[in-house]
This record gives structure tokens, C-alpha cells and sequence, in this order.
């Protein structure tokens, strides 16, 4: 049944502008928070920020021109961050998991998106300076994606570019090219 959901999920670049529900963003939130991570570290974090905010147009603003074109219409912006020390028995270690247990935090929090009818499309193009500026992270923390986060918009609004990208059949590599049986 999980399957549904997780083959639904696509990068969508059409969204309305109306903000997240708050209560709804904290839920996709939750879901990322219960993936696994190394020595259960949880080094994921989360920031975020709703359309129509100032927090919205400072996290938007981190963006490559070409994810703002889309994503000032979503309904939310999502920044996570890695935590990439943890500290062991009064020591302190580098994270060489933090991005994976990051990404995989964030693939749990994409598909509760979509379980609960929101559409949403991870973004590494940003500048992570700014974003860390934005969010205030300090050195220990690396940016690693943003999200935008919404409701499905008007796709005949888009851009012709933007929309051959929405429209475009799902590609995936071969399964025999990424699965080998040892
Ligand atoms: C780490 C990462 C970075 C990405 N960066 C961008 C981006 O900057 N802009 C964009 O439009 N899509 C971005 N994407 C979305 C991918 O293009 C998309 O996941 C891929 O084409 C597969 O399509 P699907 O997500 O609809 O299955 C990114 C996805 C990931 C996981």
C-alpha cells in the first residue's frame, strides 16, 4: 500500500500560492523525523516558512532563478540541514551519515506530501551561504535540499518550459541497469 503513494510522487512545479496549512506542514514534517539514522543521531533539521511571509520570500531568495520561477507560487518553503558532528561519550566525531540520513528523512517527509494531497519538488539549486545566513545555522550544520511544499495550481499558467518539464513522462533507469543479484 506505501507504494502507491511513493510511485505518485513527483516533482511538481505547478503550485497555487495558497500557504500550507500549518498543522499539515508540521505532519510531513513528523514523518521525516522517524527515519533511521546512524547511531539514531537524527541529524536532519528543518526549517521553514509560509507563502506570503517574509521568511517565505528570504528562503525563496536562496533559490537558483530558475527554481524561483516555480517555486514563488508554492505554498511553503522547506530548508533541511544536517547536523555533520555528534557527540560520543564526551567526544566529538564528524557525521559521515548526516547527509544520508538527511535525504533519507526528507524522502519520508515527500511522500506523506503526498498521502496527504500536497505536492512537492526538492531543490539542491540554491545558494548555501544564503540559506545559511537565513536560517542561522551554524558552523555544524551543512544546508543540504530545500522543498517547496504546496497545492497543485493551473498548469496552463506556466511557463511553455516549465510545463513540458510538469507533463514529461516519468523516466527511470532500467532496473537491470541498477540491480545485480552477487
Ligand atoms: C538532491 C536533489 C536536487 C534537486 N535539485 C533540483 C533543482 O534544483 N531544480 C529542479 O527543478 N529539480 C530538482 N530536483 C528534482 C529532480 O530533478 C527530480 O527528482 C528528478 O528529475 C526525478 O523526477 P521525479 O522527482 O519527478 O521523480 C532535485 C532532486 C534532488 C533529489
Amino acid at each position: 500500500m506505501i507504494l502507491e503513494p511513493i510511485t505518485k510522487r513527483r516533482s511538481h512545479f505547478s503550485f497555487s500560492g495558497e500557504p500550507v496549512a500549518q498543522e499539515k506542514l508540521l505532519e510531513i514534517i513528523e514523518a521525516a523525523t522517524h527515519a533511521p539514522s546512524g547511531g539514531n543521531n537524527q541529524p536532519w533539521r528543518y526549517y521553514y516558512a509560509l507563502n506570503g511571509t517574509s521568511g517565505f520570500d528570504a528562503l525563496l531568495g536562496c533559490l537558483d532563478e530558475g527554481n524561483q520561477r516555480y517555486a514563488d507560487k508554492a505554498g511553503a518553503l522547506i530548508l533541511s540541514a544536517a547536523q555533520m558532528k555528534y557527540v560520543y561519550k564526551d567526544k566529538e566525531y564528524k557525521n559521515s551519515h548526516a547527509w544520508h540520513d538527511t535525504g533519507l528523512a526528507n524522502s519520508l517527509l515527500l511522500i506523506q506530501a503526498v498521502a496527504i494531497g500536497l505536492k512537492s519538488h526538492p531543490m539542491g539549486g540554491f545558494d548555501p551561504e544564503k540559506a545559511r545566513k537565513v536560517a542561522n545555522l551554524g558552523p555544524d550544520y551543512d544546508p543540504v535540499v530545500m522543498i517547496a511544499v504546496g497545492y497543485p495550481g493551473n498548469e496552463a499558467s506556466l511557463p511553455a518550459d516549465i510545463l513540458k518539464k510538469q507533463t514529461a513522462p516519468r523516466k527511470r533507469k532500467p532496473f537491470e541497469e541498477i540491480v545485480k543479484q552477487l
